[in-house]
Order: C-alpha cells, then structure tokens, then sequence
C-alpha cells in the first residue's frame, strides 16, 4: 500500500451543485461551527415531533448528555409515517434482490408501513411492550427491516446481532440485553449454501430464561426443529387475526431507547451501545442528507449488513428517514461471479454506492474487465467507510467504478457515534485517503499522551470536542464502564480510540486504532473475545491475539498460543483451534495464523504486552521493555 499524498486534491463536484444547498456548504460549516445547537435544532425541526422539546441539549450532567429534552416523536413516525401520508407514499422504499437473482421484492412506503404494522401487532401480541428488548437475528432480508422498524414502532428497544455470530456470542448478547423474543429465519444463504440459524438460535437460547418466544421467517426451507411452546412460524402469524390492523406508532420521549448495538472493546466481553429515537433520528437524517447530497430519485445502496451499525444508521434508518429509496442485496459481492455487485448497479441504477475498503480491495484483484463490461454510468457518489482507505483502493473505486466523476465519501464514524463524524460534503475538495473535515456541528482536536494539541502533520490521540445528537447515550447496565472507556483519559472529550493526524488543510487522516480493538475486513473485533475464544479450546492455557496488515482485509489476526502440558503443536491442532474460534464466536474472527509458543511476554502485573509480540512480528523495534517481566 502506498504512501498517501496531503497534496493531492479531486474537484469532482462543482457543476452538481448549482442551485442546491451544496452551493453554500461553507456557509452552513461556518454557522454550524459558530452554533452548534442552533445547528442541530434547526435540523430537528425539518422533522415531526408530537411534541416540541424544551430543551437542545442537557448538559448538566456529563458526559450523560440529553438532546431534545421534552420533545416527543419516534423515529418511526419521521422513518415510514410521514411518508405515508405525504408525497413519497407510492415512492419505493425499499428494493431487495435474493442472492440467486431469481427473486425480488420491492416496497413503496405505503406497502413498508403494511409490512412493519402487522409485525408490530405480532409482537405486541406475543407480550412485548416499550421498553422491552427483542434480539434480532436475521440474514439480508426484507424482514430485517420490518422487524427493526416494528421494535422502534412500540418503543421496545432492538438488539440486532449479526447472523455470522456464533450460538455462544448470541447467547451472550440475549442474555445481556434479556431479551423476550427473538426473530429469526430457518436459514440464510452464503454463496449458495444455506447457514442454519435457528439452530443457532436453538443452542443460544437453551439456557435463556428471559426469552418468551421464538419468530423464525421461513428462507431457505431448511428443515428446523419447532419448539411447540416457544417457537412460531411468521408466515402463521401472518394469517391470524392478531396481525391486521392498524398499529398506532407510540409517541415516545426524546431520549427513550431505541435499540442496544454490541460491539467489541479492548477488554471484557462486547459493549452494548445504547442510542436513543429523538437525537439519532437527527442525527442520522442529517449527516445522511448532507454527505451523500441525498437527491429525490436516488438509489442508495449501503452493503452493510444491518447487524453492524452501518447497516442500523445507513441502510435501514438514514435513507427512510430522508424518503429515498435503500437497495438491499441478500448475498455476497462474488457470487455467482465477481461483477454481482456491478450487475446489481447497472441494473438498478443505483446512484449512491456505499461500501467498505476491504470489499473493494478484494473485488480489484478480480481485474477491471468485470466492473467496465457492466454500465456504472447512474453511479453519482461513491461513499467508503470502515477502515482507512489506501491510495490504490482509492484510485480504482474512483477511476473505474465512479468513472472519474462521482465524489468519494470517505466517512469516520463508530458503533458509539451512531452517525458520520468526520466525512466531508461532495462539494469538499477531495484528498483520496482523508474523510476531510469533521461533519457539520463537529470539531475534533488531535492530543498527544497529556491532552496537548499536537502540531499539524504529527499523529495522535483523535478527540471529538462538541457532543452530538446522535451520541451514545450509555453502555446498556454499565454506566461507569461508559464513562471509563470514552470520557475519561481527557475529561470533557469524547476519546476515539483511534491514531489519527490533521494536515494544514484542516483534514484528517485517520491511520487507526491504538486500542485492542482490530479491524479485519472492516469488522470490529476485541483480541479479548478472540482470545477468550481461543483459550476455550481444552488443548490451550493461554493466548495472545494481534492484527498484522492484510492486503486485502486491511489486518489478519495473528495468534500466539501456549498450550497445556500433553499437547503438540501441529498443523492439525491449528486447524481445530481455527475452527474452533470459528464456531465459538465467528468466521471472521479465525486466526489467519497460528504461532505455538512456550511463553507470553507479559509485565511484571501479568498484563500481555501485545505490543511487543507485534513488533517482533513486523521485525520492528520492540520499545521500552522495562516492564517486561521475562
Ligand atoms: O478505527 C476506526 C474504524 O472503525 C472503528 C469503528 O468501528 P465500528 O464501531 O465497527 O464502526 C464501523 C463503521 C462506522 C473506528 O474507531 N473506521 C471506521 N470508519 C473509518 C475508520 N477508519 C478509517 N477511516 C474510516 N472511514
């Protein structure tokens, strides 16, 4: 991967924008910077509220910020409701392809509001209330989208875990959240075979007490074994009376929860990120409208899966939320071919094409032929997001998808930011690797090791300085761990976890994180769960997980194990403990490599100095070593 370039600047926009809001973007920065809240209110006035807040912001108890204090609404009253009863009603909402190409289905906002009103009444009538918690567990299928939608309507609060986890980790997160009801399907399709998540669900519910009841929409046909007390078919549901009708969407505080979101940290097991209806909704709806310039008759696709917090902001939330059209494809970018994805643009016309570096670094190798036989031509921006972006993804995603002329987004964000925060407008002049300058409203401020700013060009800690609406609001049933983990190195500043730089320009390079937290293709992973999965496996005492670059996935997970007396380290013992943390957390999380060891360099208190294993692997310096134990 080669070096980025501070100087290198793409204009690509200027002539879509006369006109448009795009014109003044400066402008709105400007006031934005000068205001934030005014800022912000003005952009909740766009939408509807039952009830106007009395408040912007609460700030008085820090860092446990409240946005729109007194205001009521829901998002799904600004999300499908508001659609319904204006202009965009016969608009499509939502198109979805099946992995096989055989099947789609489509939905304008008046059917969408069909679809999330029955299973609103499903679930209310299995018992679930505001408040309550619903694990979803679902593949890329419409019915991920009515599930979440159906949750927000009533005001009970979504945990959706991505349908490549384990039994273990689903287990984990229903029982965290104690969850009433899980949704989930008989099956799901990866590259033409069927991965069977209801027995999943079977295994990770075993032992869960809280959970009441089972939903399972009918996929693949896969057969599933059907607990009589528990478990109900959708499509049954369907057809009883208890699913017509009308569904009033609640009317719920601003602050009332919306859905939990788990993701992974430096230690311990995954953290449930709590975001909220009035301030996500905000912000979502804004930094969606503005990044992307979302147009009338755009197309936007967002590849995420919805179990990832993209998929929650940016393919189920921020476009409805903005009356567009979301586009949802059910398999992955290489199947049957390497130009699925490139057909589906072509012949959707999708405008607005969302995606992670990863994907596009593994779809280059397949050679440009399979992207230029199919027109791109109705590609208007192009958006990335995940990781950083390296030149050479960069200038292919730019040259041969966008054909040189659609803007490439570059947007920072987090699982706990629930929207962009650093991500430019179109009309920003564009650095290829850089997201630019922090959104609308932002200001964020690089610090060294004591909360000093550091010069431009030189790397530090990346801080956000201003709250924003669609903040997390707490990890759910762990408010000081909240508070320990973002607020605390530098009081006052929301700490990212992430090395990052800022040149003359005022843009930032974000490089990545400095935490134990390692992003493979794109995923977020903690070395604490990998390596808690590793040392599950009888053969092993103990581990050390760290990430080396990847050419494609950006890091590769790198092991290092020491194993209890009576074991030999072999091939075979490898691939059992790959499989291993495959089937006890996830595919993703498999090791790449596997290094047997006698011993862990450790402090004197016993903690793994991760560094030091990755230095050696690079062949780096190891650094100070003065509190190595050995
Ligand atoms: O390290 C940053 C990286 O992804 C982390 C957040 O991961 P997650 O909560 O899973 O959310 C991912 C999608 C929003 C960040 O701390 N990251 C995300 N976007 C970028 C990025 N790194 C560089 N450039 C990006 N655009």
């Amino acid at each position: 991967m080669s070096e980025s370039s501070e100087s290198e600047i793409y204009r690509p926009y200027p002539e879509a924008v006369a006109g448009s809001w795009a014109e003044n973007w400066e402008e709105i920065e400007a006031r934005a910077k000068a205001d934030p809240y005014t800022y912000w209110e003005e952009r909740a006035s766009e939408l509807v509220w039952s009830q106007r807040w009395d408040q912007v912001v609460d700030d008085s108890n820090k860092p446990f910020y409240k946005w729109f204090v007194g205001g009521k609404t829901n998002i799904v009253t600004n999300a499908v409701d508001r659609h319904v009863t204006g202009p965009h009603k016969n608009k499509l909402a939502l198109i979805w392809e099946s992995e096989d190409g055989k099947t789609v289905r489509t939905f304008s906002y008046f059917s969408l509001n069909r679809e999330v009103e029955k299973m609103s009444n499903i679930i209310r009538a299995m018992g679930v209330n505001k408040g309550d918690r619903v694990t979803i567990y679902l593949p890329r299928i419409p019915e991920v989208f009515f599930a979440m939608l159906a949750c927000a309507k009533l005001g009970a609060v979504h945990s959706v875990v991505f349908a490549g986890f384990s039994a273990d980790a689903l287990s984990s997160r229903i029982d965290d959240s104690e969850s009433k009801l899980v949704i989930t399907a008989d099956g799901s399709w990866i590259n033409g075979s069927v991965f069977p998540l209801k027995d999943i669900v079977d295994e990770a519910v075993r032992f869960s007490p809280t959970v009441e009841n089972v939903i399972v929409v009918k996929r693949t046909g896969t057969e599933v074994t059907m607990d009589p007390t528990r478990d109900h078919w959708y499509h049954d549901l369907e057809n009883l009376p208890i699913s017509r009708g009308r569904c009033e969407t609640v009317q719920l505080d601003a602050e009332d929860p919306l859905y939990i979101l788990y993701t992974s940290g430096s230690t311990g097991k995954p953290k449930a990120i709590l975001h909220t209806h009035g301030g996500y909704m905000v912000g979502t709806y804004t930094t969606l409208k503005y990044t992307f310039d979302i147009r009338e008759d755009d197309r936007f696709w967002c590849t995420a899966d919805a179990g990832w917090v993209t998929g929650h902001s940016y393919l189920v939330y921020g476009p409805l939320l903005n009356g567009a059209t979301t586009f949802m494809y059910e398999g992955g970018p290489t199947f049957p071919h390497p130009d699925r994805w490139w057909r589906l643009i072509e012949h959707y016309g999708i405008t607005t094409f969302y995606t992670a570096p990863t994907a596009i670094r593994s779809l280059m190798r397949f050679g440009d032929a399979w992207a230029t036989r199919h027109d791109l031509s109705s590609l208007r921006l192009l958006g990335s997001v995940g990781e950083p972006i390296n030149p050479a993804a960069w200038h292919w995603f730019y040259d041969v998808i966008g054909g040189g002329k659609a803007p490439l987004m570059d947007t920072w964000w987090q699982t706990e930011t629930g929207m962009f925060q650093i991500a430019g407008v179109p009309a920003m002049p564009q650095k290829p690797g850089s997201g630019g300058r922090p959104v609308f409203g932002q200001e964020a401020e690089i610090l060294d090791e004591a909360g000093n700013p550091v010069p431009d060009g030189q790397e530090g800690f990346l801080t956000l300085k201003n709250p924003w609406p669609a903040m997390a609001r707490t990890i759910y049933g762990d408010d000081q761990r909240f508070v320990d983990t973002y607020w605390s190195t530098y009081p006052g500043r929301y700490t990212t976890g992430d090395a990052a730089k800022r040149d003359a320009d005022g843009y930032f390079w974000v490089i990545g994180r400095t935490d134990d937290v390692i992003k493979v293709s794109g995923h977020r992973l903690g070395t604490a769960e990998v390596e808690s999965a590793i040392n599950s496996h009888p053969a092993v005492s103990e581990s050390a997980a760290i990430g080396l670059p990847h050419e494609v996935k950006g890091n590769a997970i790198h092991a290092f194990v020491v194993l209890n007396q009576g074991h030999t380290g072999n091939r075979e013992l490898t691939e059992e403990i790959r499989a291993h943390v495959s089937t006890h957390l996830s595919p993703i999380a498999k090791p790449d490599e596997i290094t047997f060891t006698d011993s862990l360099p450790k402090t004197r208190s016993g903690k793994i100095m991760r560094r030091v294993l990755r230095a050696r692997a690079l062949g780096q310096d190891e650094g100070d070593l003065s509190t190595l134990e050995d």
